[in-house]
């Protein structure tokens, strides 16, 4: 069983698509053991409570800095000790300590085909309107490892979805998450429970 630890901070569509994904079977050898939100106010955190799996609040704002929060959120990480990390909107940069710790086992879904429209500022809604402003004509989502970059890491998963003429960021976001968020996270997690994936020079292969 793969023990994975999913990392929220705000409606959490796609910690329900892994937790629909894992009780239809598309998702196997996988158990969700936590759910870590920097958001009191998240919706994932109800989410994980009406699946009975323990959710944690850790927010910088009970820190009185981000050292102090990241040594809290190492231990907690320590503690749980997970086989993987997805990171499924979680909108706060993680210690650069966890990269090195838990490497290759932190997974991040991005809602665009990055290269493009990712790094520093570019998350949530944000990635919608960028995309919007610049007319791009496809978009997308990415699903890669994490390492110590931002958005950087080797490529798991892409999708294209099109932008239309008169879309709106929520419209956008929302057929992104339908078209490729919600199916290319849980198809992650099964590939990598079930060792399908390697990593050779940052490139992932499958097979
Ligand atoms: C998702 O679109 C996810 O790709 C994005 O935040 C949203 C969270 O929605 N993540 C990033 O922008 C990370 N850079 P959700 O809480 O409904 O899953």
């Amino acid at each position: 069983m793969l023990r994975t630890v999913v990392c929220v901070s705000g409606g959490g569509t796609n910690l329900q698509a892994i937790l629909d994904a894992v009780k239809s079977g598309q998702v196997t050898n996988t158990e969700i053991i936590a759910v870590i939100s920097n958001n009191a106010g998240a919706y994932a955190l109800t989410r994980a409570e009406e699946n009975g799996i323990p959710g944690m609040l850790l927010s910088p704002k009970d820190y009185p800095d981000r050292e102090s929060y990241h040594a809290a959120f190492m231990k907690k990480m320590r503690e749980l000790s997970p086989d993987l990390i997805v990171l499924a909107g979680f909108l706060v940069r993680i210690p650069k300590e966890m990269t090195t710790e838990f490497e290759g086992k932190i997974i991040n879904i991005h809602p665009s085909l990055i290269p493009s429209f990712c790094g520093v500022g570019y998350y949530g809604l944000k990635v919608h309107e960028a995309v919007l402003a610049r007319g791009v004509k496809i978009t997308g989502a990415t699903v890669h490892f994490v390492d110590a970059g931002m958005d950087e890491g080797p490529i798991i998963a892409q999708k294209a979805v099109r932008v239309e003429e008169d879309d709106t960021p929520e419209i956008l976001q929302r057929r992104v998450m339908e078209e490729a968020e919600w199916i290319l996270l849980p198809q992650a997690i099964d590939d990598i429970a079930n060792n399908r994936l390697t990593v050779q020079n940052g490139y992932v292969r499958k097979g």
